[in-house]
C-alpha cells in the first residue's frame, strides 16, 4: 500500500502508486457494497461535513452515502441557508465547522485552490470535491477505476477527452491520472477550448473530431462549462454539435469496443446523442455507481486506513 496523505487536494501531486492504492481500495469497497450488510465501522465516531458552495448532484450525494457506509456522521452545509450570505469568510466558516468537531471537510468551491487554502488553516482532513477549473480528483479516480474495471488496464489505452477542456477541472484531473498510469491521452474540441498548451501535460491535441475518436478505446465527453466562460468561445451550440457532437454516424466509425464516458451532467443532443447516452456502449451510470466505492476509499485512506485487506473486516 502506498498512501500517507492527510488530505486529497489534487491528482497532480499523487504518484502512480498512490492512485493505484485508491483504485485497489475502492475495489474492496465495491465488494463490500455488494454484500447484504453494506456498512463497515471504519469511520465510527467521526464527523464529515459536505461544504458545497457550488451545486452538485453526483459528488455531494455519493460522498454523503460513502460517509454513511463507513458509519460516520455526515452534515450537509447549504451555502444559501448559511452565514455565507451574511459575509462570513470561507476560513471562518471552516474554523467554526472544526469547532463543532468536523473531522473531514469535503469542499466544492468556484475558486481554484480553495481546498489547498483550507488545508493550511484548519486541522481537519480536506477533500477536494472540485475547485474552479483546477481539479476534481475524485472524478478522475472514479473514471480511471471504471476504465480499469472495463478494460482490465490503463497502460497503453487510447483515451480521448472531448469538449470544453479549457474550463474543465475533470479534464485536468483525468489528464494527470491517465498519463501517470501510462494511457495515451488525446484532447479534442474547438481551438478556443483546447489550446495547444495542453500538450505540455503530455497529451496530444487535435481539433479534428474524426481523427480524435478513430483509434480511441475510451471517449470521455465533457459538457460546455457556460458558468465558467467569460466570453463566447464558439459561434453557437448548433455549430459545436455539428463539429464535435458524438452522433451515431460518428460512433459507427470508432473501434467496435470503444466505450463512452461522461462525468455528468450531460446535455443530451449537444455533446452526446441521447440514444448513445442510454446505450450499452455508455458507462455514464456505472461511473456514478463506482463513485461511491471510490469516495469510501478516499475517506478511508485519508483517515489512515490499513489498506484493502483491512476493508474486508466489517
Ligand atoms: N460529475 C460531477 O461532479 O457531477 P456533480 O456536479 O453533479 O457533482
Amino acid at each position: 500500500m502506498s498512501w500517507h496523505r492527510k488530505h486529497l487536494l489534487d491528482i497532480e501531486s499523487l504518484s502512480a502508486g498512490e492512485i493505484v492504492t485508491v483504485l485497489d481500495t475502492a475495489r474492496a469497497f465495491k465488494a463490500v457494497g455488494e454484500r447484504a450488510i453494506k456498512k463497515v465501522p471504519a469511520l465510527r465516531g467521526k464527523t464529515v461535513v459536505n461544504l458545497f458552495i457550488e451545486p452538485s448532484t453526483r459528488t455531494r450525494i455519493s460522498f454523503e452515502l460513502a460517509a454513511q457506509r463507513l458509519t460516520a456522521d455526515i452534515v450537509n452545509f447549504s451555502a444559501d441557508a448559511s452565514s455565507f450570505k451574511k459575509g462570513e469568510t470561507l476560513k471562518d466558516t471552516a474554523r467554526n465547522l472544526e469547532a463543532l468537531n468536523a473531522d473531514f471537510i469535503i469542499i466544492r468551491h468556484s475558486a481554484s485552490g480553495a481546498p489547498h487554502f483550507l488545508s493550511r488553516v484548519v486541522n481537519a482532513h480536506i477533500i477536494n470535491a472540485g475547485d474552479g477549473a483546477h481539479e476534481h480528483p475524485t472524478q478522475a479516480l472514479l473514471d480511471t477505476f471504471t476504465i480499469r474495471e472495463k478494460k482490465g488496464r490503463i497502460e497503453g489505452l487510447n483515451v480521448t477527452i472531448l469538449g470544453d477542456i479549457l474550463y474543465s477541472r475533470v479534464a485536468r484531473s483525468n489528464i494527470w491520472a491517465l498519463t501517470k498510469l501510462g494511457a495515451n491521452v488525446t484532447l479534442c474540441g474547438p481551438s478556443t477550448l483546447v489550446p495547444k498548451t495542453f500538450e505540455q501535460m503530455g497529451c496530444r491535441v487535435t481539433h479534428n473530431m474524426e481523427e480524435a475518436i478513430e483509434h480511441a478505446d475510451i471517449i470521455n465527453l465533457l459538457r460546455i462549462q457556460h458558468e465558467r466562460q467569460r466570453q463566447t468561445m464558439f459561434p453557437s451550440i448548433g455549430e459545436y454539435t455539428t463539429l464535435f457532437g458524438l452522433t451515431k454516424a460518428r460512433l459507427a466509425r470508432t473501434k467496435p469496443d470503444a466505450l463512452i464516458m461522461h462525468p455528468g451532467p450531460i446535455n443530451r443532443g449537444v455533446e452526446i446523442d441521447s440514444d448513445i447516452a442510454d446505450s450499452g456502449r455508455s458507462l455514464i451510470l456505472e461511473q456514478v455507481t463506482n463513485g461511491l466505492a471510490v469516495r469510501m476509499a478516499v475517506l478511508f485512506l485519508v483517515n489512515g486506513g490499513p489498506g484493502p485487506q483491512g476493508v474486508a473486516v466489517g
